[in-house]
């Protein structure tokens, strides 16, 4: 599928969801994530979650989701998503792990609102810089710049997504 530059908006009160197996299989989603991604159901269910991905996402996000989801933490990201048609639409997600009784890993559930439009205006030129840094370098390279701009800003992956979707929304 082209990418193309049409966007489409998530509505203020929607939530998107979808569940996966261990491997980031679709299980589960709900009918806004079938709409906004312009599958039906039954083709979402059984596919790889990486059906959706945008090529204009840096791979170092989608490292940073799986290391924590996979350490049973929560991971919060900003995510740009493929339709089938082309278009795209930007979320604020949140994926986690679901537990057995025992503690183990069973599945990943993700629920996504929509982002401030200051909070993707303040990501776009971060991510760019990471998939330039992964064109020449691959994610070695994004990993490193991503820490040191952290580091640099005396900030946290956590506290760094937390407060841009935070501070976005007060100055909204
Ligand atoms: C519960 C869950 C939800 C996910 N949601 C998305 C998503 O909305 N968009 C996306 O591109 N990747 C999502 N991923 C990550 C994909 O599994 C995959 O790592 C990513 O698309 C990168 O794919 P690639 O490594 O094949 O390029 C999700 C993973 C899990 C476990």
């Amino acid at each position: 599928m082209t990418a193309t530059n049409s966007e489409k908006k998530l509505s203020d009160n929607d939530f998107i969801i979808s569940k996966t197996d261990i491997k980031g299989r679709i299980i589960y989603c709900n009918e806004i994530f079938a709409d906004m991604a312009g599958y039906p159901i039954g083709d979402l269910i059984g596919s790889d979650h990486s059906l959706i991905r945008h090529p204009d996402m840096p791979k170092i996000a989608f490292k940073v989701a799986w290391d924590l989801i996979q350490s049973k933490k929560e991971f919060f990201g900003f995510v740009k998503n493929l339709c089938a048609d082309g278009s795209y639409y930007w979320v604020f997600a949140c994926i986690s792990a679901d537990l057995d009784a025992s503690g183990k890993i069973i599945s990943y559930t993700s629920v996504r609102r929509k982002p401030t439009q200051s909070a993707i205006d303040a990501i776009i030129p971060i991510y760019k810089l990471l998939q330039n840094a992964e064109k020449s370098d691959d994610i070695e390279a994004s990993s490193s710049l991503l820490n040191n701009f952290l580091f640099e800003n005396n900030t946290t992956y956590d506290k760094f997504i937390i407060s841009l979707q935070k501070e976005m929304e007060l100055k909204n």
